[in-house]
């Protein structure tokens, strides 16, 4: 099912400002959006408006071209996941995934079927008559998804359903996620302020901050085409780094002068008219070049070495006082208190109006 977003806008009863703003946004069918952004931002009164949980102040909501801004929860034919897996304690794991089914008093062939075929797709068969206290939180998560899924709805809107699993589950989880969004095929939103789950799962992400969307694409777009600099330190770890300075004669010079660069024929072209103008550059920390036998050049001295086995992540001050993170490869010879020189992937470098933080190229 297409879910459309036409200039929804939020605000809480008792509250001054509008949580959110002016969200337009298109959610296609079969796709998998995932709803990013810092804690505070929005994205689950976002979804809750989706679900019909939260009352829609402005705007209107699409599902499958018809207004449902009114329309009960019960009637939109979606399925909620929740952080807190909300299972019932006192029922079986078999009767957790049957409930909704129950109330809507399928046959028992029905859920039967329903639920076991469920089961199988989540590997949880082993545990239909434990109770969710005798099972790994893991399993629970996966019990949860159950849920939604026996009930084979048009959308899935699922809110951080893997914040509570450790990190190695959380990542096995992922690809689980994505392995059933491939076989199902269902339309499905997904809350996060994690931005690798954002990239490893989307199909298409959307960034929130402050009520408002900052970037809608594909994983690629936000990692080489971030719209401004908010996004370009959200998206990548460790995070873009981000210089001001001026651009001026051909070249950006940041402050103190520490680093001079010439930038390619093609960011010439579109920086012509900042001449004498605030820029910033933006470099990932995996774009420099060490050693820096090409181009443009600068020293820094290598502070502390953080060891990650496939890389190094080293943060060094350059000698204005100012801090720069560079990664390399983890078998690479730095040591700290070292002067090193480094060079500058120069299709890497990001330029930003710094004055509106908006990408320039
Ligand atoms: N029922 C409510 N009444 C009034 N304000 C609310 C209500 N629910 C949320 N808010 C406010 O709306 C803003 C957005 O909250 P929301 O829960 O949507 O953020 P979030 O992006 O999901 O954050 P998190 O990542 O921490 O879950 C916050 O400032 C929050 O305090
Ligand atoms: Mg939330």
């Amino acid at each position: 099912m297409k879910v459309e977003l036409k200039n929804i806008g939020k605000k809480y009863e008792g509250r001054e400002d509008f949580t959110l703003r002016d969200i337009n946004l298109d959610i296609e069918d079969k796709e998998f959006c995932v709803i990013l952004g810092p804690s505070g931002c929005g994205k689950t009164t976002l979804l809750r408006m989706i679900a019909g949980l939260n009352s829609i102040t402005e705007g209107d909501l699409l599902f499958d071209g018809r207004r449902v801004n009114t329309v009960p929860p019960k009637d939109r034919d979606i399925a909620m996941v929740f952080q807190s897996y909300a299972l019932y304690p006192h029922m079986t794991v078999y009767d957790n995934m049957a409930f909704s089914l129950t109330m809507r008093k399928e046959s028992k062939k029905i859920i039967d079927e329903r639920v076991r075929s469920a089961a199988k797709l989540l590997q949880i068969e082993d545990y239909l008559y434990a109770k969710p206290a005798d099972i790994s939180g893991g399993q629970r998560q996966r019990v949860a998804l159950g849920r939604a899924i026996v009930r084979n709805p048009k959308v899935f809107l699922m809110d951080e359903p893997l914040s509570n699993l450790d990190a190695k589950l959380r990542e096995h989880m992922r690809v689980e996620l994505v392995k059933i969004h491939k076989q199902l095929g269902t339309t499905s939103i997904y809350v996060t302020h994690d931005q690798t789950e954002a990239m490893t799962m989307a199909t298409k992400i959307v960034l929130l901050d402050k009520g408002k969307i900052q970037q809608v694409g594909k994983p690629d777009d936000f990692y080489n085409k971030p719209s401004n600099i908010f996004v370009a330190k959200f998206i990548g770890s460790p995070t873009m780094n981000i210089i001001d300075g001026i651009y001026k004669e051909g070249k950006f010079i940041s402050k103190n002068e520490t680093i001079i660069l010439t930038p390619s024929k093609e960011d010439k072209i579109v920086l012509e008219k900042y001449e004498n103008k605030n820029v910033s550059i933006g470099i990932r920390p995996e774009r420099f070049e060490s050693g820096g036998e090409f181009g443009d050049t600068f020293t820094a001295t290598i502070e502390v070495v953080e060891m990650l086995g496939k890389e190094k992540i080293l943060h060094a001050k350059l000698s204005d006082g100012s801090d720069l993170v560079i990664s390399t490869p983890g078998h690479y010879e730095y040591n700290e208190g070292e002067v090193h020189k480094f060079g500058f992937d120069i299709n890497a470098i990001h330029f930003f109006d710094t004055e509106t933080t908006m990408r320039i190229n």
